[in-house]
């Protein structure tokens, strides 16, 4: 069990906090707000318990230098307008200097300051103590928030927690429930399903995955290299050439831990990749040599939603197919609906696939959607993540068991 931030006293103390505002910004404009009002509980629990709250954050990646493209300055504007008060902000070009040492010296309690992107700086990727060590001398409690960075051993990340008491904030504390009990405890049966180009940057996940659950979905870009590895034809469909054989010994190992792999059934095929397309609904071993899988066609919409239907825990990365092209959305969308009517867990890994559920107006029906893309995905292959390492444990007692379910208990009521 991992220390939160109830289970320390922040009244009058200067808290550092790192959030992941990793945000979307369009001229200066911040297009998805996601990561940012996720991170609102534990800063709003904060401020009400009068710390004096520091929060630290990266933004894009600005190679170690002061890039005024990337500043954290839209992010603190937004942040204001989220909390309804003022955040500080001095955008230095250096993080930490002589003037942010006086604007924290100068919080009041329930006060909020935001610095600069801490990869203005190029210790930061590095994980240098000197940095850290400057970082820490903010604050004096360290509060990680920022799930969607916690696959990093960053400075912000980990380094600090060297050097101050650290515990997680609400945000990696319900993602590291979600996700954790849905691989350590899942109700079962425990159905996985997985989509996405490319079959090499999700083998590690995949591997793991068939350690632990009962049905294994594969759909989207990635299934037309297991169709390869079948010995199908697959037509200009997308193929990670170098990983066929490994496909291969994935369907074989399924076998073997006897786990219902469900790959599609039939494909939607097109001539261009273009919305406007010429495209036909195709059986997975007549793919014309002409045309291109785009989506999963409607009787693997049928089967993939029944194994669904029949879950428990579900756990979701990566579409069914260029969904971003409504006309090949179909599948990606049936999928979400087949989810959002499930009375399962359901768990959204984030990138395209949280994309997709939100952009379908689904995502309150989702039990978790998470903010971590890459996090999300090292979390799921069963890897340490640093950010989270980085906390510091709690002693398992029977007090503090019952402190965690009532900390879980509340969270689930919001
Ligand atoms: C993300 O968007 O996945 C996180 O903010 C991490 O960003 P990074 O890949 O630049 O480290």
């Amino acid at each position: 069990m991992k220390k939160t931030i109830e289970h320390i006293d922040v009244k009058g103390m200067k808290v550092l906090v790192r959030c992941d505002f990793n945000v979307p910004i369009k001229d200066g404009k911040i297009t998805d707000d996601t990561r940012m009002t996720a991170a609102l509980p534990t800063i709003q629990y904060l401020i009400d318990h009068d710390a004096k709250v520091i929060i630290m954050s990266h933004l894009g990646r600005p190679k170690g230098k002061p890039d005024m493209e990337y500043t954290l300055k839209p992010v603190a504007d937004h942040l204001a307008e989220l909390l309804g008060k003022d955040v500080v902000f001095i955008s230095s070009p250096t993080v930490v200097d002589d003037k942010v040492r006086a604007a924290v010296d100068d919080l009041k309690e329930g006060d909020v300051m935001l610095l600069e992107n801490v990869r203005f700086r190029p210790e930061e990727t590095e994980n240098t103590f000197d940095f850290s060590s400057e970082l820490a001398s903010l604050g004096q409690i360290f509060v990680n928030d920022a799930f969607g960075t916690a696959h990093r051993a960053h400075c912000s990340t980990a380094g600090v927690a060297g050097y101050l008491p650290t515990v997680s904030g609400y945000l990696i504390d319900k993602e590291v429930k979600y996700l954790g009990e849905a691989l350590e405890r899942p109700q079962r049966p425990f159905v996985a399903i997985m989509g996405g180009a490319k079959v090499g940057d999700k083998i590690s996940v995949i591997e793991n995955l068939l350690n632990k659950v009962d049905t294994l979905i594969i759909g989207g870009g990635m299934a037309y290299t297991f169709f390869k590895a079948l010995g199908y034809e697959i037509g200009q469909s997308i193929l990670d050439e170098e990983h066929i054989e490994l496909a291969g010994s994935l369907l074989e190992k399924a076998k073997e831990k006897k786990v219902q792999l469900l790959l599609p059934e039939d494909v939607v095929c097109a001539k261009e990749f273009d919305n406007d397309s010429e495209s036909a609904v195709f059986s997975k071993d007549s793919i014309p040599a002409d045309m291109m899988g785009m989506d999963i066609g409607p009787e693997t919409v049928k089967l993939f939603s029944e194994a669904i239907a029949n879950a428990k825990t579900i756990v979701w990365n990566g579409p069914m197919g260029v969904f971003e092209m409504p006309n090949f959305a179909v599948g990606t969308r049936k999928v979400a609906e087949a989810l959002a009517a499930s009375e399962a867990t359901t768990v959204i890994g984030g990138g395209d696939s949280a994309a997709a559920v939100t952009q379908f107006g689904l995502a309150d029906k989702m039990s978790h959607i998470s903010t971590g893309g890459g996090a999300s995905l090292e979390f799921l292959e069963g890897k340490v993540l640093p950010g989270i390492a980085a906390i510091d444990n709690l002693e398992h007692t029977d007090e503090n068991v019952e402190l965690y379910k009532h900390i879980y208990a509340a969270q689930d009521k919001n």
